[in-house]
């Protein structure tokens, strides 16, 4: 039988290449955005070319569609195995602590992590049930060990930090399930070009990124509570 899997954040970047890995792979993927027009579209491009893909629409930032999403999925896919938290935003990418403004700390943290929480909470209860994975997807720039130690970092205050609170609550929510056959990490694809930097050269591509997440969702390996990278555990 097909495994679902529910993707946020899909209708462009590391998302829509994350959905179409899965749909080749054989499982059927609920493709969620933010904009019911940009997530339609994603999904007529991916079914075109003959992948199961539904179209849910979730705005991490917006309380009553991630209830509805929720609600929507817990209904009509309850076999869910598989969420991926990939949903997310740069603040201002602000390039110091002192340059960081309320205003974008605030707007990284709604959606990279009060959005994730919310969606979390509301379908961890299933995918315990359903012994299945959740992958909260991060950034090297939110790992303490690398703020402390990297040589030369993007001191993002307002996104690393974001996704800094998205990593303890991985391990927060791994320590939930340590006993169990359900499992939730944390991956980081790793500098990539996309719209979040403004399509900055010398990073990877969106297929190679995506290929890390599916990867580790996908290998039958337990992950839970682990932080990895393309070459394995990393630091938090
Ligand atoms: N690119 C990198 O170098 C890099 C490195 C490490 C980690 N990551 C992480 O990888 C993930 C994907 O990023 P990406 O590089 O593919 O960026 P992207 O191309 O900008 O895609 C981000 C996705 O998140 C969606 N999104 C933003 N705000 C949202 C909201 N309020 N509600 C729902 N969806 C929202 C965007 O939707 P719209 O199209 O509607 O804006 C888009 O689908 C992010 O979590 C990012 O932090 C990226």
């Amino acid at each position: 039988m097909k495994k679902t899997a529910f993707v946020t954040g899909a209708n462009k970047g590391i998302g829509i290449e994350i959905v179409k890995q899965l749909g080749e792979a054989g499982w059927k993927v609920i493709l969620g955005a933010r904009s019911a027009e940009r997530g339609e579209a994603a999904v007529s491009e991916l079914t075109s070319k003959g992948l199961d893909i539904e179209f849910v629409q979730i705005d991490m930032v917006d309380l009553k569609t991630i209830e509805q999403a929720a609600d929507t999925i817990n209904k009509n896919y309850p076999d869910l195995k598989l969420l991926i938290n990939n949903a997310g935003m740069p603040g201002a990418f602000s390039r110091s602590f002192t340059d960081t403004k309320e205003e974008d700390l605030r707007k990284a943290f709604e959606v990279n992590f009060f959005g994730t929480f919310r969606l979390n909470q509301r379908l961890f209860p299933l995918i315990k049930h359903n012994e299945g994975t959740i992958v909260n997807v991060s950034t090297d720039m939110a790992s303490l060990d690398h703020m402390q130690n990297a040589e030369f970092t993007l001191n993002a205050f307002d996104y690393n930090s974001s996704k800094t609170a998205n990593n303890a609550m991985t391990l927060s929510m791994a320590y939930e399930v340590k006993n169990s056959s359900a499992q939730v990490f944390a991956v980081t694809p790793g500098f990539t070009s996309t719209d979040l930097n403004g399509n900055t050269v010398g990073g990877k591509s969106k297929e190679t990124a995506a290929a890390i997440i599916v990867g580790y969702a996908t290998d039958g390996k337990r992950h839970n509570g682990e932080f990895l990278d393309e070459k394995g555990v990393y630091a938090w």
